[in-house]
């Protein structure tokens, strides 16, 4: 069983995690106000991925009989300067996630809850997909800002949507698993 402080750790991140998904809605949602819809359908689907992560680690919580937190989050940004903003805001964000999975890891380990450390290894690994993917995105949209039909473009050959979902990783709360 994880301990009380990395239980309350782990439950910081689900709101963490909650705060992303909002955030993402907010990025979408200009976007969409932007007629980017392939900027928007990209942004909301980052979105459903990080209510996943937070449900994931509700769900790890749960089966662990332990409690876990619903929390409430800031609001998020809703105002951007240009269509380069969002995505620089989305990358800063994934790597300052990337260090609280890497602090909750090493947290676990100094405990020596190898539990809650393998549950962690699988976010670890998604962080490296996500600072990428959005590092990408970043490159593309710092080259085209003057031409976001290319950006659309490239978005729609580049991330169809559709992909698989990956087998390996966390069932999430209220997925029926
Ligand atoms: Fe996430
Ligand atoms: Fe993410």
């Amino acid at each position: 069983m994880p301990s009380d402080a990395l239980v309350s750790h782990l439950n910081e991140q689900i709101g963490h995690e909650f705060a992303a998904h909002q955030q993402y809605v907010a990025c979408a949602v200009y976007y969409d106000s932007e007629t980017l819809p392939q900027l928007a359908r990209f942004f909301y689907r980052q979105a459903l991925e990080e209510r996943d992560h937070a449900m994931m680690l509700v769900k790890y919580l749960l089966d662990q009989d332990v409690q876990a937190v619903v929390p409430g989050v800031g609001a998020p940004q809703v105002a951007f300067t240009d269509i380069l903003a969002p995505v620089a805001l989305a990358l800063a964000q994934e790597r300052q996630v990337s260090d609280q999975i890497n602090a909750l890891a090493a947290h676990a380990r100094s405990e020596s809850d190898y539990t809650s450390e393998q549950f962690l290894q699988w976010f670890i690994k998604e962080q490296v997909e996500e600072v990428a993917t959005m590092s990408d995105l970043l490159r593309v949209v710092e080259r085209s800002k003057d031409d976001p039909m290319e950006i659309e473009n490239w978005l729609a050959r580049e991330h169809p949507g559709g992909e698989a979902g990956d087998p390996t990783a966390p069932h999430a709360a209220g997925d029926g698993a």
